[in-house]
C-alpha cells in the first residue's frame, strides 16, 4: 500500500504522484522514451496522422451542430444551412473534407514507409496489425461519412456497397436488407450510417490509437538501417552526456520538436489547399440531391478506395468479389507473409526492392483506372492486367522473400 503523505498540498507534484503515478507516466511515455536518430521526416507521419484525426474531430463537432440526419432535410442542412447560413460554416466543411481526403495520402505514406524499411518485422507485428485495423476503421469512418450529405454519389456508392453484401451469386439478399434497414437505401440506412459515423467509429479509432501506441512502447520506433540497438545502453550514454555517441534521442523534447516541425510545414500545405484547391475533396455529381430513380452514369468511390474497387471491377461478380475481399484482408497478413530474415531496408533487399516498387506503381495504375468509366476497352484491359499483378505480387512475396540472404543491417 503507497504510502500517503497528510501534508502534501492538493495538486502538489507529491499530492499527484501519491495518486497517479505521474512521474512514473511522464517517464515512461515521454522523457525516456528512447527513439532511434537514425530516422527520417517520414517518421513524423504518425503525428501527422494523429493530428489531422484531431481535426476530423473538431470540425466535425462543429458540423454536427447544423447537419439533420433526414433524408428530406440532410442534403439542404449541409448544402444550405452550414455552407450560406451559418457563420464559418464554409469552413469546418471544407476543413473537413479535405482532412478526410489528405488522411488517407498520409495513411497510404505511412503504410509504405513502414513496408519499405520492414517495421513490421520481428517484435512488430502488433504495431502493423493495429495499424491495418486503423486502415480498415478509417475505411469505415469514410464510406458513412460520404453517406451523409444524402447526395447522387451518397445514394448510388451506399447502393452498390450494400449489394456486396449480397455475396455474388449466392444472392444472400436478406443480408443487404438488414444491414440497410430497407429494401433501398432510406432514412434507417442513413440513421445508422450516422451513428455509426458519429459515435461508433471514432470510439473504435481513438481505441485503437491508443493500441497502436502501445504496441510501439515495446519494441521501439524502427530505423533506417532496421538495426537493433541496446536501448537501455543508449540512453546511458544520453543521460551521462555521452549525446553525439548515443543513438536515441528522448521522445520528449528531442523528437517531439522535430515532430512538431514536420507538424508546421504539413499544416500550411493543408491550409493552402483548404483556402484554394478544397474542391478536389468533393464530387461535384454530389452537389446533387439524392434521386431513387436517376442513376448518374459512372459510380465510383473516393480515390482512396478506387485501387481496390478497380480489382472488383474487371472480374465476373463472384470472382471480382473474391479478389476484392483478398485485396482487403492481404495487407493485414504482411508480417506473416515476409518470410525473409532481415528487417533491412527495402534498397538493401534487392528482389523485395523491386516487389515493393512493383506494388507502389501497380495501386496507382489501379487508381487511375478505378476513376475512368469501363466503357474503353483498352482502359479494361489495363485495369485487368494491373488486377492480376496486384493479386500475383501477393502470391509470390513469401517465395521471393524465403530465399533472401541475411543482408546488411541485423536480423
Ligand atoms: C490514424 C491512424 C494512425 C496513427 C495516428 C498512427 C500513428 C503512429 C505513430 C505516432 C507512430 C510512431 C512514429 C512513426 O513511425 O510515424 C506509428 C508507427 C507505425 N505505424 Fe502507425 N498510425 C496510424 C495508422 C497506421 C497504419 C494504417 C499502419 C499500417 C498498417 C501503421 C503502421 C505503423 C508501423 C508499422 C509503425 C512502426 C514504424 C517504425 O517502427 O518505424 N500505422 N504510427
Amino acid at each position: 500500500m503507497a504510502h500517503f503523505d497528510p501534508n502534501a498540498r492538493p495538486f502538489s507534484n507529491k499530492w499527484m504522484n501519491e495518486r497517479l503515478a505521474v512521474d512514473t507516466l511522464k517517464r515512461v511515455l515521454s522523457t525516456e522514451y528512447w527513439i532511434p536518430k537514425n530516422i527520417n521526416f517520414l517518421w513524423a507521419m504518425g503525428m501527422v496522422l494523429a493530428a489531422t484525426f484531431g481535426v476530423l474531430l473538431i470540425s466535425g463537432i462543429f458540423l454536427l451542430m447544423y447537419y439533420i440526419p433526414d433524408t428530406k432535410l440532410a442534403f439542404d442542412s449541409v448544402n444550405y444551412t452550414i455552407m450560406s447560413e451559418v457563420g464559418y460554416g464554409w469552413l469546418w466543411r471544407h476543413v473537413h473534407g479535405v482532412a478526410a481526403s489528405v488522411v488517407f495520402l498520409i495513411i497510404y505514406i505511412h503504410m509504405l514507409t513502414g513496408i519499405y524499411y520492414g517495421s513490421y518485422k520481428k517484435g512488430r507485428e502488433l504495431i502493423w496489425i493495429s495499424g491495418m485495423l486503423l486502415f480498415v476503421s478509417f475505411s469505415a469512418e469514410a464510406f458513412s461519412g460520404y453517406m451523409l450529405p444524402w447526395g447522387q454519389m451518397s445514394y448510388w456508392a451506399g447502393m452498390v456497397i450494400t449489394n456486396l453484401f449480397s455475396l455474388g451469386s449466392l444472392e444472400f439478399n436478406g443480408l443487404v436488407e438488414w444491414i440497410r434497414g430497407d429494401y433501398v437505401p432510406g432514412q434507417a440506412f442513413l440513421g445508422r450510417f450516422f451513428m455509426l459515423h458519429v459515435l461508433l467509429m471514432p470510439l473504435i479509432i481513438i481505441g485503437l490509437i491508443v493500441l497502436h501506441f502501445g504496441t510501439l512502447r515495446m519494441p521501439h520506433v524502427n530505423n533506417k538501417d532496421g538495426e537493433e540497438y541496446d536501448f537501455d545502453a543508449e540512453a546511458e550514454k544520453w543521460k551521462a552526456g555521452k549525446r553525439k555517441e548515443s543513438k536515441v534521442i528522448p521522445f520528449n523534447p528531442v523528437f517531439l520538436s522535430k515532430d512538431v516541425f514536420v507538424l508546421g510545414i504539413y499544416f500550411i500545405l493543408f491550409f493552402y489547399l483548404v483556402f484554394y484547391h478544397f474542391e478536389f475533396a468533393m464530387d461535384p455529381v454530389n452537389f446533387d440531391p439524392a434521386d431513387p430513380l436517376k442513376t448518374p452514369t459512372h459510380i465510383y468511390p473516393e480515390w482512396y478506395f478506387l485501387w481496390s474497387y478497380e480489382i472488383l471491377r474487371p472480374f465476373s461478380k463472384d470472382i471480382g468479389l473474391i479478389w476484392f475481399g483478398f485485396a482487403q484482408v492481404i495487407f493485414m497478413l504482411l508480417p506473416f507473409l515476409d518470410r525473409s530474415p532481415n528487417v533491412a531496408p527495402a534498397n538493401r533487399r534487392r528482389p523485395f526492392r523491386c516487389w515493393f516498387w512493383i506494388l507502389v506503381v501497380d495501386m496507382i495504375v489501379l487508381t487511375i483506372m478505378g476513376k475512368l468509366p469501363p466503357t474503353d476497352p483498352t482502359f479494361a484491359l489495363i485495369g485487368k492486367v494491373a488486377a492480376y499483378t496486384f493479386i500475383g505480387l501477393w502470391i509470390a512475396l513469401p517465395f521471393i522473400t524465403m530465399k533472401e540472404k541475411l543482408v546488411g543491417g541485423k536480423k
